[in-house]
């Protein structure tokens, strides 16, 4: 298998803060990876290593077979990178600040403006390719600065919270352009911390708290193996409900005014529930990549 990241025993400290603490994880080419955590878990300072932008602290990395440390220019030549913030140049318009981009890559003249063109139809701004980027919505922003990290081609997409701030448009927009790159064969390494984005698009994630791995996996295996099929909600419960489930072995979570039961199949139980202890609102859904992070990352704050 055709590896695009190798990441071992990674660390980033700045000062005495370890914001990434021996973590190893691989990207295969052609996949989506996904790194996901809460805020400040280390997930911008584990790919801006990857994109040669900051070096590692500790332990190995390899980009497109390229050793990091060694070989970043010809690694930058070779990824795109969107960044967590938008960095456009706001006083150019659309099309110039693709131009412009393109000639970092040594792209020039014709060729420079018709790939930007072809990218802008792309990611559908090729009705504002005059409009100056200080003028774009938040989406198109976006969508602008994922269309420049495509100039050069790359063999490895980086994003970094790709639609953290977007409408629900928007971000509907932007994941069906990568799942369009992804079914055209390129890799992409991106962190967010949607869940729903991560479900979507990843073909396998990592979980990441305080710089340390917690769980590696696919969204769907890892659905199964930390929660189950189904989630019970139950909103007010009446007395008795927490025994009633210890007493059958049913994995659940208190939060005081609600309780979150993990079952298999929760057909059974589920009806049961709601003739016994339904007070207040009762539901029963899929269990999704939402309750995993939850379960594994804990619901303290982390502002
Ligand atoms: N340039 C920096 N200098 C000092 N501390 C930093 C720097 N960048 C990040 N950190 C710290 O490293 C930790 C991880 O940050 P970051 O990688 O940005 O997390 P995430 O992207 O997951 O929110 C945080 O505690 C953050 O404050
Ligand atoms: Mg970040």
């Amino acid at each position: 298998m055709n590896r695009v990241i190798e990441a071992e025993h990674l660390r980033k400290t700045f000062g005495t803060l370890v914001a990434v603490d021996d973590l190893s994880f691989s990207v295969d080419s052609g996949e989506c990876f996904g790194i996901l955590g809460p805020n400040g878990a280390g997930k911008t300072s584990t790919i801006r290593m990857v994109y040669a932008f900051s070096p590692p602290s500790g332990g190995t990395l390899r980009v497109l077979g390229l050793d990091i440390t060694r070989r970043a220019r010809s690694v930058k030549s070779r990824i795109g990178v969107c960044q967590q913030e938008n960095n456009i140049d706001p006083d150019l318009s659309v099309l110039q600040n693709l131009e412009v981009f393109a000639r970092y890559y040594n792209i020039s003249g014709a060729e420079a403006t018709g790939r930007s063109r072809e990218l802008l139809r792309f990611m559908a701004l090729d009705h504002r390719e005059n409009t100056r980027a200080v003028d774009l919505s938040g989406g198109m922003t976006r969508r602008l600065v994922i269309a420049r990290a495509l100039l050069n081609r790359p063999e490895l997409l980086i994003l970094d919270e790709p639609t953290t701030g977007l409408d629900p448009q928007s971000r509907h927009q932007v994941w069906e352009r990568l799942e369009e790159l992804r079914a055209d064969g390129l890799s992409i390494l991106l962190t967010t911390h949607y869940m729903d984005e991560a479900a979507r698009l990843c073909d396998r994630l990592i979980i990441v708290d305080r710089g340390r791995l917690v769980v590696e996996g696919k969204p769907s295996d890892l659905i199964r193996r930390h929660v189950g099929r189904h989630v019970i909600e139950v909103t007010d419960p009446a007395e008795g409900m927490p025994a009633f489930l210890r007493e059958r072995g049913v994995v659940f979570e208190n939060l005081g005014h609600r309780l979150v039961v993990d079952v298999e199949d929760g057909t059974p139980l589920y009806r049961e529930i709601g003739e016994r202890f339904c007070n207040g609102g009762c539901i029963m859904r899929m269990a999704t990549l939402e309750d995993v992070f939850l379960r594994l990352t804990g619901r303290d704050l982390r502002e």
